[in-house]
């Protein structure tokens, strides 16, 4: 018997499955809004280390220029009042330029220029000949006027071969003539080394104002060693630039650059970062994230999951509980009704016994008429002791001894039995296997059975229709296979139709005896009871499965007696026009 339960999810299994979907998409979301965050984050940082960066590379190029400074002060001072012969001949004074050169790592020399152009003294040491710097970019500019600190460019030193620039200035006469150049030889590789620990993949540049770079580290920041134009001419006096992508003109990388000014000289320094490396150290975080996100909202979400699996196969216990309550319910009943139907039958059939014994003896004496009148109660009375063996069979009081029947061979010798249950406008298809369908049954039950279930199938199709009948051998397994059947071989026998089908309700309640959905007077509701008992009684089972527009199967399951493995599908079809 088939009962319907309500395979709808509850509201707990609701909430637990929209907390796992949550567990899932809230960390994905978050974690997407996080690595937003710590990008712009991690951009915003880069921008305040490479300002703070390159303000300190600033001072530091404006604390050795300064030096330099005073180091050219302290020099003039040395030499006031000094004729340009007492100069050149002053061993202390070269002793003492020696003694400053050596104490500040920065400075390759310091030269004491006379006004044309001999170096008088130096802190090198002396050469056999003066020499004369006299056609010097330096010396030329300071004797023509240059005002301030003149910076050269870089140059490689004719006595010692290192590369080095100018850092100097004019001396003047009390009247303003022009009075030799004081000039300090910085070193170039002074200010690499003092780069070199700036960071993995920086670049430092120190740079004049026309571009020509000073200093650098690792390579030559510019290409040709020349700042853009462009560039040069976009830096403040006095806040730091910064650039968010400058092409490196040595490998193309995209860098990201800070440049400023170096107050009071006409120079400044440039720091520059790959982007990529910004990139690879908030790729890094942001993975980091990802996975701790990723292993948290897991673990939730595994320990949701559980918990709805938990939960679901709780549910499917309660059905199954429910289920079985509800069948052992509907057993009980079929009981009660069974033995209050043989009762009544019993009763009814003593009493109808009586009445036609009655009724055949009042015959003997009867007019013509009479005789007919009396024949007529003599019929209905034996179409209540039909109704009494219906309903005597229905009980299960009526048992007669099983007989071995061939279930195939039943159904062919019922054919023209059940074509006339049919109208002619419904086709009849048998769909018989070749294999041994031998059963012990009570054929008698059995033929009521299919024309119980026939008689429906043709009140189901009054415009006609298609009722299959196919037989199949199947096997059981020990799990029962979701039927409520005993493990072994049994011959399944299903009625196919193509009729207006049965809404949930109906199809809930098809085999209680007594249920119809005919108007009053139409049906016993007995039909599929009696289907559903003989399937019982013969150690089988009967089911119903319908689809309202889509037709019904009514199935009956007989325990096999031998079933022999071989054998195809027969294929019959019987009646309609
Ligand atoms: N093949 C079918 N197609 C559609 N509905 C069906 C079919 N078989 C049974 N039903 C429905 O199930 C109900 C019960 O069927 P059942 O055979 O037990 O009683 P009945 O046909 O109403 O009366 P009876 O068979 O005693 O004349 C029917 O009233 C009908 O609503
Ligand atoms: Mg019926």
């Amino acid at each position: 018997m088939k009962f319907a339960v309500k395979l709808t999810s509850s509201q707990p299994e609701r909430w637990l499955s929209w907390l796992v979907a949550a567990c899932l998409m809230f960390p994905l979301a978050f974690f997407g809004l996080l690595a937003h965050q710590s990008r712009v984050a991690t951009l915003e940082a880069t921008d305040q280390q490479m300002v703070g960066t390159v303000t300190l590379l600033r001072e530091h190029a404006q604390k050795v220029l300064d030096t330099d400074e005073l180091l050219i002060e302290h020099v003039d001072r040395l030499i006031a009042g000094l004729s340009w012969e007492a100069i050149a001949r002053s061993d202390s004074l070269h002793q003492q330029l020696k003694q400053l050169d050596r104490q500040l790592p920065q400075v390759g020399g310091i030269f004491v220029v006379a006004p044309d152009g001999t170096i008088a003294n130096s802190s090198r040491p002396i050469p056999a000949a003066p020499i004369n710097v006299s056609d010097s970019d330096y010396f030329v500019g300071l004797r023509d006027g240059h005002q301030g600190a003149y910076i050269s460019s870089v140059y490689r030193s004719r006595a010692t071969g290192a590369e080095q620039f100018n850092f100097a200035r004019r001396r003047s006469t009390l009247d303003g003539h022009f009075d030799g150049v004081i000039d300090i030889s910085d070193r170039p590789v002074y200010f690499a080394d003092t780069y070199r620990n700036i960071g993995d993949g920086a670049s430092v540049a120190l740079a004049r104002n026309d571009g020509q770079e000073l200093a650098y580290y690792p390579r030559p920041m510019f290409s040709g060693s020349r700042a853009p134009a462009d560039l040069r001419a976009g830096i403040p006096e006095e806040e730091p630039l910064l650039i968010g992508s400058v092409p490196s003109p040595f490998d193309q990388t995209d860098r990201l650059g800070a440049f400023q000014r170096i107050q009071g000289y006409p120079l400044f320094v440039g720091y520059t970062l790959p982007r990529a490396t910004i990139m690879a150290n908030w790729r890094k975080a942001v993975v980091l994230d990802g996975t701790l996100i990723a292993i948290g909202s897991l673990t939730v979400g595994f320990t949701g999951w559980l918990a709805l699996r938990g939960f679901r196969k709780e549910q499917v216990e309660v059905r199954k509980r429910q289920d079985a309550e509800a069948k052992m319910e509907q057993a009980r009943r079929m009981e009660v009704l069974g033995q209050l139907t043989a009762g009544v039958a019993h009763d009814f059939n003593n009493l109808l016994t009586v009445i036609s014994g009655n009724i055949e003896r009042l015959r003997a004496n009867q007019s013509d008429y009479g005789k007919k009148r009396v024949d007529a109660a003599l019929t209905a009375t034996s179409r209540g002791t039909g109704l009494i063996r219906q309903m005597l069979t229905f009980a299960g009081r009526q048992t007669r001894e099983p007989e071995v029947v061939q279930v195939n061979a039943a159904l062919r010798a019922f054919e023209l039995l059940l074509g006339s249950a049919l109208t002619r406008n419904i086709v009849l298809d048998y769909q018989l296997t070749t294999k041994s369908t031998t059963c012990r049954i009570d054929r008698m039950e059995f033929e009521l059975a299919v024309l119980n279930i026939a008689t429906n199938s043709r009140h189901a199709m009054p415009n006609g229709g298609r009722l299959e009948v196919d037989t199949e051998v199947v096997g059981v397994h020990a799990s029962g296979d979701g039927l409520e059947l005993a493990p072994g071989q049994y011959v399944r026998v299903a009625f196919i139709d193509s009729g207006v089908g049965m809404p949930a309700d109906v199809l809930a309640r098809a085999f209680e005896p007594f249920f119809t959905t005919r108007e009053p007077g139409g049906g016993t509701g007995l039909g599929l009871s009696q289907v559903y008992n003989f399937a019982r009684r013969a150690g089988g089972l009967a089911t119903v499965a319908s689809m309202v527009g889509r037709g019904t199967t009514v199935t009956i399951y007989i325990p096999i007696l031998n079933a022999d493995a071989a054998g195809n599908h027969e294929h019959i079809t019987v009646g309609a026009s």
